[in-house]
């Protein structure tokens, strides 16, 4: 059983320097990733000591070196304890998904929502999962429902590369391809439209709504990611109608899901629209 940081540290550290400390971290496989405040980096290596020792399951203690940053939304770490490397695999749902959370983006925070997706899938469905990363979504959706077809696009060369590996690790797994390019130059050479079009890159899918909209069958079901204040919802949804104006298409029905947290009074949502 792991030992919360802050009762493992009482004693050794000040008053004020407890106060300061994150005690919540994240784990990814293997691997803590943790921030630690200015004001303790004179005390990061206890700090991740503490974390090493109070968790069998750690074999690796990394500090964000930055903030996440980038077309391919990755974050610089810093080892500060433990075995020195960055790679591990990560257990979701069963699903065995190897990764470098430096340099692909991968949210242990997202596993419910991509199988609240997955449970949205019909049989026969054939789904496209733009930004697909090293695979969660396809992976997901494939183990968890009887789609068609599942294809992935990512542009992160090293994301794709985890993603095949991550195909191979994941065998029975067989109704998935992956293609590797911008979502916008693959998308016109894919010769199928899709019954569902999911859209995992919040603030900056709105760019790839036209084309999501394009490759999607009538009645078919668009999931829009995007970050946002809870009285700007309207904002997000009115990013859908207005592309759905310009290209000839209707929504038909959407309902608005809070899938997470980020930062103060802003929320990561999905908008699951039926389009017409
Ligand atoms: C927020 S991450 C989501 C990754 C994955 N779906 C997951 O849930 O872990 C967005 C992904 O989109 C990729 N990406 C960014 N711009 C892209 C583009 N124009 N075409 C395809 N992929 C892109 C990034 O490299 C990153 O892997």
């Amino acid at each position: 059983m792991a030992m919360r940081l802050k009762d493992s540290l009482s004693g050794v550290l000040t008053a004020e320097e407890q106060q300061a400390l994150i005690g919540s971290y994240d784990i990814v496989g293997d691997i803590a990733i943790i921030i630690i405040p200015e004001t303790l980096k004179a005390c990061e290596r206890l700090i991740a000591n503490a974390i090493l020792a109070g968790n069998r399951r750690i074999k690796v203690v990394a500090k964000r070196a930055g903030v996440y940053g980038g077309e391919f939304r990755t974050i610089p770490l810093s080892i500060l304890a433990g075995e020195n490397r960055k790679e591990t695999e990560v257990r979701e749902f069963g699903i065995r998904l190897r990764l470098n959370p430096e340099r692909v983006y991968f949210s242990v925070r997202s596993g419910n929502e991509r199988r609240r997706i997955a449970s949205l899938v019909t049989p026969g469905e054939s789904v496209l999962v733009l930004f697909s990363g090293v695979a969660p979504y396809p992976l997901a959706i494939s183990r968890f429902s009887l789609a068609k077809v599942i294809v992935g696009i990512e542009k992160n060369p090293e994301a794709h590369g985890y993603a095949l590996q991550n195909l191979q690790l994941n065998k029975k797994l067989r109704n998935i391809i992956l293609y590797l390019g911008d979502a916008g130059a693959i998308i016109p050479i894919l010769s199928e439209c899709f019954d569902r079009v999911v859209m995992p890159l919040p603030t900056m899918a709105e760019t790839f709504l036209a084309d999501a909209l394009r490759i999607l069958k009538p009645g078919g079901y668009l999931h829009f990611y995007d970050l946002q204040r809870p009285d700007c919802f309207a904002d997000s949804f009115a990013k859908i109608t207005a592309a759905c104006s310009t290209n000839n298409r209707q929504v038909e029905g959407f309902s608005i899901i809070k899938c997470g947290h980020c930062g103060p009074r802003t929320y990561r949502i999905c908008i699951d629209a039926r389009i017409q």
